[in-house]
């Protein structure tokens, strides 16, 4: 798996100088017309499911791009994802998490057989398919890059916060188990799943791996992958 990692390196690399390219250019087109910025913002955002949220507009989101708290967060995100470890063929990593009861259990405790394991969908391909949402650190919380209008997360502290910020999204009945990342957030470095990314796995392997999000965050693609495999 060596050339994955040396892929992983080049293409974070590139996709750092990329995103300090487009924030700087981004800050310098605010200055010079806002309403043209935020054209553009949106434009290349057609694809983004935060453009798609009916939750936010442009306004609690867009400016945020050109801040130091998105630097900052979206470097984070991107120098944990050099420790990534799940690659497609490959094992799928067998990392901690906790239930919402608190026990550490772990990833593939979530395999029934060999169906394929995953997030979303599960009322089409439930019968097919188990579904396992993994929380992880916060992409957006209060003390880093927020969004406006959006729900108050602090980044978690402890385990307890974690699993408090993971109870909003029990109640919003996800139709499938619900764990933690625990707070040395192996899981989020191992599957490189900062801020948001869609698995496959199957039988103890990697069988679908997504883009990380938000630009690769793609329900479809898992869908056109389990009809392919059904
Ligand atoms: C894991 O992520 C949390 C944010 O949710 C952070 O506060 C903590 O420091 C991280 N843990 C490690 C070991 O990096």
């Amino acid at each position: 798996m060596a050339w994955h990692r040396l892929m992983v390196y080049l293409s974070t690399a590139g996709l750092f100088c990329f995103m300090m390219g487009i924030n700087v250019l981004l800050f310098i087109s605010h200055l010079i017309s806002p309403s043209l910025t935020k054209k553009i913002i949106l434009k290349l955002g057609e694809r983004v499911t935060t453009t798609q949220n009916p939750n936010f507009k442009y306004e609690d989101w867009g400016l945020t791009f050109s801040s130091f708290a998105f630097v900052k967060t979206a470097s984070q995100h991107m120098w944990l994802s050099l420790g990534q470890d799940a690659f497609v063929g490959g094992e799928a990593p067998d990392t901690l998490v906790v239930n919402m009861e608190g026990k550490q259990t772990s990833i593939c405790n979530y395999f029934k057989g060999n169906r394929p394991l995953f997030k979303q969908l599960v009322k089409d391909f439930g019968d097919v398919a188990d579904f396992l949402v993994v929380y992880v650190a916060e992409a957006h919380s209060t003390d880093g890059w927020a969004f406006a209008n959006n729900i108050d997360i602090n980044q978690h502290k402890t385990l307890e916060d974690r699993l408090s910020a993971a109870q909003i999204l029990v109640e919003k009945e996800p139709l499938c188990p619900v764990v933690v990342d625990d707070m040395s957030n192996v899981s989020a470095i191992k599957y490189g799943a900062l801020p948001e990314r869609l698995y496959v796995l199957q039988a103890g392997k990697v069988a679908y791996k997504g883009t990380n999000g938000p630009w690769g965050y793609n329900p479809m693609e898992v869908r056109t992958f389990l009809e392919k495999n059904e």
